[in-house]
């Protein structure tokens, strides 16, 4: 299991219910167990527990659990901390941070690429916010400290949420914390944590044998002169808490050992999977593209020559291409304007034409009465939103031998809509400028998805249309 850590997180909804007690302490009685474990420990909590616990005083510190989330390698952010247990230090400035995380899959990347071993434990904030599911989907354990009935009722959200997710309910467990042992119930259910059992199971969630007894001791080792936060195994000796703590702590280390594949590991090797899925498709992409402008027939290997500004693709997928900035501008200036005129580069007309050119987008739709072929030519913001359509006569090219544009128009209709005998396909060309210095960027993963639903928004348009 190297280099793939096995991770923990502990939540619920619920504040106060003993997640970062027990989150802190199961580190250290994990270690405790086996000396050369790797342990490591970082909380999304402000309260700085875990910097209390583990921190050595005057500890000189680098990073905290803020650049994990902004692309510092987590090895990087490790601090080796009191009874080997290795710790991120927290932070106070998660919530500026929280909006501007999208994915819910960005710890697990970031575990996948961690490169450590062991086990890797991460508390939680008593919200289901993109942090804290974060942290739920990179777990391979998930354990949920319940205190009282609301607390129990409460995990049912992060049960749904596996739900939702396709995720494996079966990594969720509850336990019983924070049990008052002197309260005794007549009937089946004889003490509390027995009852919340109970419950639990009847609800069909998993529950550990285990359970935390609350402990005035345990309070205790939160306060004191020193300012810090002195874990059970070390300071409660001899107590229930500890007798459960180490009860516990063994089956978690069972649950560790019996892991032969963790999340990370599995997640890294989708990665791969999903890195050759894009590159394989990219490489497709790119081989299915014409070699040349269709309106100047100029090839694209002459360095140059042709600055490919625009891509095309019919919208059944019969042909992709780029076309030439100068070819297509002045395509759309004497079609649409008129203009059949030669422009310098420097000339304004043209770079006001150019630039407006290369700010939308455009469908190119062939339409055949059976007396006059047309062209639709409709211009969308680059967002998909319809600027204008108007109709064009579609010549072909003995007819009009000396309109350059025209037959260009038409050629290019031909080559990229029309069937092996010439017939036109039920289809239209859709065109989208793209950056002339990576031209193939456009059919890169995110970027081809973003055109190929500009595409189908277009599609709807012009079917609307008809
Ligand atoms: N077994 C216990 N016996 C007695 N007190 C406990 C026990 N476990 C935790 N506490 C106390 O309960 C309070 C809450 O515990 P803790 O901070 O671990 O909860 P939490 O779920 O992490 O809270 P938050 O949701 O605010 O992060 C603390 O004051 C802690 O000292
Ligand atoms: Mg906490």
């Amino acid at each position: 299991m190297n280099n793939y850590p096995y991770v923990i997180t502990v939540s619920s909804e619920k504040g106060g219910v003993g997640k970062t007690t027990l989150a802190t302490n199961l580190a250290v009685y994990l270690k405790a167990l086996r000396e050369e474990l790797p342990v490591a420990i970082f909380s999304f909590d402000n309260h700085f527990t875990v910097d209390k616990m583990f921190g050595f005083p005057g500890q000189p510190l680098t990073g905290s659990v803020e650049d994990l989330l902004t692309g510092v390698p987590l090895k990087e952010l490790l601090h080796i901390g009191q009874f080997g247990v290795e710790y991120i230090p927290s932070s106070g400035h998660l919530n500026d941070l929280k909006g501007g995380i999208r994915s819910a899959m960005l710890l697990a990347r970031l575990f996948a690429q961690s490169e450590l071993s062991g086990v890797l434990i991460v508390d939680t904030r008593p919200e289901l916010d993109i942090l804290t599911q974060n942290a739920l989907y990179a777990a391979d354990r998930v354990i949920i400290p319940i205190k009282d009935m609301p607390s129990m009722e409460n995990c049912k959200n992060i049960f749904d949420l596996f739900e939702q997710k396709g995720m494996n309910r079966k990594s969720l467990s509850l336990i019983p914390c924070l049990i008052d042992s002197r309260v005794k119930f007549d009937g089946l259910f004889k003490d509390q944590k027995s009852l919340l059992k109970g419950y639990a199971v009847n609800r069909g969630f998993r529950c550990y044998d285990n359970f935390i007894p609350k402990s005035p001791k345990v309070d205790s080792l939160n306060t004191n002169p020193d300012g810090r936060v002195y874990p059970i195994l070390t300071n409660a000796r001899g107590t229930e808490v500890h007798t459960q703590f180490a009860q516990f702590a063994r089956t978690v280390m069972v649950e560790y050992l019996d892991t032969t594949e963790p999340r990370s590991l599995l997640y890294q090797q989708w990665l791969l999977t999903e890195d050759r899925r894009k590159r394989d498709e990219f490489e497709m992409r790119l081989s299915g593209l014409k070699s040349h402008c269709l309106l100047c027939g100029e090839s694209f290997s002459r360095e140059g020559a042709v600055s490919r500004a625009f891509y095309f693709e019919a919208s059944d997928g019969g042909a992709c291409g780029h076309l030439d900035e100068r070819c297509f501008v002045g395509l759309l200036l004497s079609t649409i304007h008129n203009l059949d005129q030669e422009f310098s580069d420097d000339d304004p007309t043209w770079t006001m034409f150019k630039n407006a050119t290369s700010d939308a987008l455009y469908a190119l739709s062939p339409q055949d009465n059976g007396s006059e072929k047309s062209i639709d030519i409709y211009r969308f913001s680059l967002n998909g939103e319809l600027l204008t359509r108007k109709s064009y006569p579609l010549r072909a090219q003995p007819e009009e031998p000396l309109n350059r544009e025209a037959n260009r128009l038409h050629s290019l209709v031909l080559e990229t809509l029309a069937d092996q005998e010439g017939v036109l396909r039920d289809a239209f060309l859709f065109i989208h400028p793209v950056n002339a210095e990576k031209p193939e960027a456009i059919l890169a993963e995110e970027q081809y998805r973003r055109f190929n639903r500009l595409k189908q928004l277009v599609a709807e348009q012009l079917a609307d249309h008809e």
